[in-house]
Order: C-alpha cells, then sequence, then structure tokens
C-alpha cells in the first residue's frame, strides 16, 4: 500500500516537471528604463536628448516621490503641442518573447507638469493600441500603471516602441518607468 503511494507521488512529480519543461518555462524578464547591456542601453530613446533621467532631473516639471518607482528611475519627455513628426518621443526595445507589459508613472496635475497623457504602441511597426488620458487636476501621481499589455504576441523577436505625443495632438507628458516581457 505505502509502496503504492510512492509511486504514484513520484509519476505525479514526474508529470508536473515534464509539463513545465514542455511549456517552455514562461520566464518574466523586467527592462528598467535606465537598463545598460554590454555598455548599450536596453531601450532605445528617440530623440535621445530629449528623453531625461527623471530622478534628480532639474529641468523636468514632474518630481514624483521614488517610494514605488522600480529601481528609483525613470525616463521623462513631452511632446509639445502642434509638435511635428521629429518632436514625436520614441523608446523601443528589441525582445524575445510572446506577451509585454509597459508600465508608466501617470501624472494627474493640469499644471507642472502638464500631465496629459497621450501614447501609441507599436509591435513590428504596426499600431497595437494606445493610452490617452487627460489629467483630472489630482496633483498626485500613480505608479505601475500598465500603459500597455499584450500576452498573444507570436513566440519569437519583435520590435517595440512606445510613442509620446501625436501628430495634431497637444502637449503630453510620458513618465516611463520599466517594461517586463514574458
Ligand atoms: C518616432 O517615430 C515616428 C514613427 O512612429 C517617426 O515618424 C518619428 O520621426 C520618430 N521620431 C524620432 C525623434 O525618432
Ligand atoms: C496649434 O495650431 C493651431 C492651428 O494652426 C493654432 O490655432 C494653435 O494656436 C496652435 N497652438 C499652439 C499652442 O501653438
Ligand atoms: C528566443 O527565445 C527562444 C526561447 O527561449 C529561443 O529558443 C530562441 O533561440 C530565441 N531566439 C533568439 C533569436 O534569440
Ligand atoms: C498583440 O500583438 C499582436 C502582434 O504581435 C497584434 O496583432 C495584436 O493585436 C496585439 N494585441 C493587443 C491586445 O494589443
Amino acid at each position: 500500500m505505502l509502496l503504492q503511494q510512492v509511486f504514484w507521488l513520484t509519476y505525479l512529480v514526474y508529470f508536473c516537471v515534464f509539463f513545465l519543461s514542455a511549456g517552455g518555462a514562461r520566464v518574466n524578464v523586467t527592462v528598467d528604463d535606465a537598463e545598460i547591456d554590454n555598455g548599450v542601453s536596453r531601450i532605445t530613446y528617440s530623440d535621445p536628448t530629449t528623453w531625461k533621467e527623471g530622478n534628480g532631473c532639474t529641468s523636468c516639471a514632474a518630481h514624483p516621490s521614488t517610494d514605488n518607482v522600480f529601481d528609483k528611475t525613470w525616463h521623462d519627455t513631452s511632446f509639445p503641442t502642434n509638435g511635428t513628426y521629429g518632436d514625436l518621443r520614441n523608446a523601443s526595445l528589441v525582445f524575445n518573447g510572446s506577451a509585454i507589459y509597459v508600465y508608466c508613472i501617470i501624472s494627474h496635475s493640469l499644471d507642472n507638469p502638464f500631465g496629459n497623457s497621450d501614447m501609441t504602441f507599436y509591435i513590428d511597426d504596426e499600431v497595437v493600441g494606445n493610452y490617452a488620458l487627460y489629467p483630472n487636476g489630482d496633483p498626485t501621481y500613480d505608479f505601475n500603471v500598465p500603459v500597455y499589455t499584450n500576452d498573444s504576441i507570436s513566440p519569437g523577436v519583435h520590435s517595440f516602441r512606445l510613442q509620446g505625443g501625436s501628430i495634431g495632438g497637444q502637449w503630453s507628458i510620458v513618465l516611463l518607468d520599466y517594461i517586463v516581457y514574458t
């Protein structure tokens, strides 16, 4: 009787291990906005001079508390009202995976900073989503806000791009904290 139980237990453990490995263990990779890999920033910012490291930035209007910020860093940029194509703010990441989750800090302030959000998301240069939120005047920030999630991407290498601002759109801010892919 005891031997039979041991047999079934062993069988169950092998069964679980088999399924976990056959499922190609889905691993979450978190890429911080400031992550450097072999001397190169994992996330590419374009135009780089328009994106600032937000923590300690003296020229930035947004000064959220770092308590709830991943790795205490974020990238800050603003698209100007009536901006042109060259004014669109791009943050790009090449990843190998089947899901992506993009997290920003969201400001609701109407003034200093003007917390208007207007982002468009691309996978492999196709528009796949957007996030737009006009501030309600609340001076606080929201942290770890998933501005774009997609868990139905064909497994493999893809390029992701967050575009801040839109042609014909008004002034908008991006406070990018981190990106997770699976
Ligand atoms: C950002 O990407 C858009 C295409 O979505 C392009 O038109 C624009 O020139 C890019 N801007 C910069 C500064 O790289
Ligand atoms: C944006 O462009 C429109 C149309 O040309 C103009 O009426 C408006 O004043 C401009 N806004 C700003 C803030 O420059
Ligand atoms: C992408 O990840 C899969 C699963 O880990 C791996 O088999 C494949 O070789 C990777 N592709 C590239 C180009 O790194
Ligand atoms: C997820 O990405 C794929 C492209 O890989 C796209 O076809 C699909 O519409 C996206 N889904 C969502 C919910 O954004």
